[in-house]
């Protein structure tokens, strides 16, 4: 049975249909709530219920403790209401930050490109049937045939190109979606389903100060959409982009950032191999920026990759004196 759902700060409401996660209903409505990766492992989408009753679904005891559903809070993209609900998110919500905002819808679409780019890393561009408008940053939950397993990947093109959406995929073995379809049956030609946009990674409007972006593996594709978007509006004085692999196999795309580099003087680009030597820079991605930056104060950054890498990065700006406030995340979490 369908619920109203009330967002208390805004004054908007949405109908969300049965078997619905409260924020799914919100971003098919338009209304934008928090959130990142919409599988109930980082807790950015909590909500404060303030009054009827949610079924916390798979919620776990890590992202959501006891004490916080004894208190009335409730994961946003794993509760379905049981009632009518008002709700306020936890973090708060500004509507008057400029940043443009793009309703989640259902899509279809053609595989065209199914390229390997690296070890275990293919380029998959899918052509859509209809145009979906995004921030570079976000990302599409792409659903595996057959199955109702959906996965998150990253668009790294910029959201100039919304009909022709760009993936790069790492085949994690055993892995229902990489080793069982993408790496396995899925062929150019194929028809994919997916959903987006989502998540509030990434640098949709100008800011002062010189970024700094750090990619592990395919933490590299939301980087490539923002570097692109963001020399394309000229949103920012200084980007650096640093992507880090074990080895020459692991980088892709070096031509493509070498010659943007050419381009544009505010660009730089440096690959990073931590287990060979070679003419580049060498050593862990975290490590070459360290050793780049002496100081971090009044930079930002924007940092993707599986979470240890991101983990050490955050430390990594932290002890360069970075605002907390000025460092982005995105962890390519998995499911389990
Ligand atoms: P699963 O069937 O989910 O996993 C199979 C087994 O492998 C499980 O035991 C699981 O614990 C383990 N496993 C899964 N992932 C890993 C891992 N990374 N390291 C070690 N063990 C693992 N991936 C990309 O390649 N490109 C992207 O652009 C991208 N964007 C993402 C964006 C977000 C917001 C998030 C949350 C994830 C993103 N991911 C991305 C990861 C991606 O969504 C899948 O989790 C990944 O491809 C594995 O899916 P699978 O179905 O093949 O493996
Ligand atoms: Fe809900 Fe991550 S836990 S968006």
């Amino acid at each position: 049975m369908a619920h109203e759902v009330r967002i208390d700060p805004l004054g908007r409401s949405t109908t969300c249909p049965a078997g619905q996660s409260i924020l799914e209903s919100c971003l098919r409505d338009d209304i934008w709530l928090p959130h990142s990766c919409t599988q109930g492992t980082c807790g950015s989408c909590k909500v404060k219920v303030l009054s009827g009753e949610v079924d916390h679904r798979e919620s776990s005891e890590y992202t959501l403790t006891p004490a916080e559903r004894e208190s009335g809070i409730a994961l946003g993209c794993q509760a379905t209401p049981m009632s009518g609900l008002v709700l306020e998110p936890v973090e708060q919500v500004d509507p008057d930050d400029g940043v443009p905002r793009h309703p989640l819808r259902d899509h279809t679409g053609t595989a065209v490109v199914l390229d390997d780019i690296a070890r275990d890393v293919r380029r998959l561009v899918v052509e859509l049937d209809e145009p979906m408008a995004f921030n570079p940053g976000q990302y599409a939950e792409i659903r595996v045939p057959g199955t109702e397993v959906a996965r998150q990947y990253s668009m790294a093109n910029p959201p100039s190109e919304t009909s022709r959406l760009e993936f790069h995929v790492r085949r994690t073995p055993g892995g229902i979606a990489t080793d069982g379809w993408m790496f396995a049956g899925l062929a150019v030609g194929e028809r994919v389903e997916l959903k987006g946009p989502l998540g509030d990674f990434g640098m949709p409007v100008a800011q002062e100060e010189p970024a700094i972006l750090i990619a592990g593996g395919t933490g590299l594709a939301p980087l490539k959409s923002i570097v692109r978007h963001a020399l394309a509006h000229d949103l920012a004085p200084e980007l650096h982009l640093y992507h880090g692999g074990r080895s020459r196999q692991d980088l892709y795309d070096v031509e493509f950032f070498e010659d943007l580099a050419r381009e544009h003087p505010n660009f730089g680009y440096r690959p990073c191999l931590s287990e060979e030597d070679w003419e580049g820079a060498t050593g862990l991605v975290t490590d070459v920026v360290l050793a780049d930056f002496r100081s971090c104060r009044g930079l930002s950054a924007y940092l993707c990759g599986p979470p240890g890498m991101v983990e050490a990065g955050v430390k990594a700006l932290k002890r360069r004196r970075m605002a907390p406030r000025k460092i982005h995340r995105e962890e390519f979490l998995d499911a389990s």
